[in-house]
């Protein structure tokens, strides 16, 4: 039995689902002396056993990790895999979840997944569902998939599930943020003995936020008629600002990053655990070509941000020794290269 979870329901927070997507940061900055609450952790886990799989398959497993419990050697074996701007959200979390996709779920799960979605009443006669025609052809084509393709779609599959575990631990109080850990290619698998048809997808920290949970704002993305598209590839789908308006309205659009003391902020935690302060800055020239340009949804607070930035000074040079590399990527995948490199 978890000790410390809730008397009753009602004392679970009600976050509502826009506000809660609103909300959603990666947090970087954990408390190391505050765990999270096994009860907080099953809800996470709950969540994305929920997500949605196709044909019930349930190809989503996931390995919780706390430093104080975990054996010495398999910590060890983690913290190697660990990409080096990862390893302070690491060891100052509460709770390692690795994320894994389990390939044979898809080999081996298919019929009576697909079974338990009759029993449901979800798989039904209306939509052409028929158990001669799954067996002989629905059941068996996808079983011959070779597994590069059940590889995506089943990650694609535990990215759902893993997005579903992220905005309940913004919904309960908890920070979390996903986490590379490629630097030792094949080391999580070892490090936990994972069988080959178990992918390790993903690592998720997960801790109370040291950091403001607004974590300095809302991050920028690109422009919404940039990424999505009306009817036709490459005819923009335009937002309605009206709705816009009430979404802002309902915490799912909020105010952007950099929100004022964001850098103080920073700075602060850095002090606290004897760190370097400061961002990473860019080189003056991509900066102001970063900001001029249009795809991206830059407000004023992030203009005003570069503008400093470039007022300060000491900004780095661009590796001129890499130009050639870079250019040479780019148009490996027919990308402008003007664009980004003039
Ligand atoms: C699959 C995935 C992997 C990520 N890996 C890392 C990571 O290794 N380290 C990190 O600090 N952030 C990581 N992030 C967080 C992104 O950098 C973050 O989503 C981005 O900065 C936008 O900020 P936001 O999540 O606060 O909106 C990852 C995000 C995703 C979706």
């Amino acid at each position: 039995m978890s000790t410390n979870i809730p008397a009753s329901a009602d004392e679970i927070p009600d976050l509502p689902l826009l506000q809660t997507i609103g909300n959603r940061r990666s947090i970087r900055y954990f408390d190391p002396d505050k765990k999270v609450e096994p009860w907080k952790i099953q809800a996470m886990l709950q969540s994305a056993r929920l997500a949605s799989c196709q044909g019930n398959i349930n190809a989503t497993e996931a390995v919780v990790i706390q430093k104080e419990t975990c054996s010495p050697e398999v910590w060890e074996d983690l913290e190697e895999c660990v990409s080096g701007f990862n390893v302070q959200l690491f060891t100052q979390s509460s709770h390692v979840i690795i994320w894994l996709t389990n390939i044979n779920a898809w080999y081996g799960r298919a019929n009576d997944g697909l079974s338990t979605l009759a029993l449901s009443g979800a798989l039904t006669k209306y939509h052409g569902w028929n158990y001669e025609f799954s067996m002989t052809q629905t059941i068996p084509r996808l079983m011959s998939f070779p597994t590069e393709r059940t590889d995506l779609l089943l990650r694609f599959e535990t990215g759902l599930a893993v997005n579903q575990a992220l905005l309940t631990s913004v919904a309960l109080g908890v920070g979390s943020c996903l986490c590379a850990f490629g630097r030792k290619p094949q080391g999580v698998e070892k490090a936990l003995g994972l069988p080959p048809h178990y992918k390790f997808t993903w690592a998720h920290v997960v801790g109370y936020p040291l950091e403001d949970e607004k974590a300095g704002g809302q991050r920028v993305r690109m422009k919404f008629d940039k990424l999505f598209h009306d009817g036709e590839f490459g005819k923009p789908l335009h937002a309605d600002p009206a709705v816009d308006t009430l979404l802002a309205e309902k915490g799912l659009i909020q105010e952007q990053a950099p929100l004022g003391g964001r850098f103080e902020e920073i700075d602060r935690l850095a002090e606290q655990f004897g760190r370097d302060p400061g961002v990473v800055s860019w080189p003056e020239k991509e900066l102001r070509r970063l900001i001029a340009d249009d795809d991206w949804d830059f407000g004023p607070r992030i203009k005003e941000r570069a503008e400093q930035v470039l007022a300060e000074g000491g900004l780095p040079d661009y590796p001129e020794e890499m130009r050639e590399t870079f250019e040479k990527l780019m148009e490996e995948h027919g990308l402008d290269t003007s664009k980004y490199l003039s």
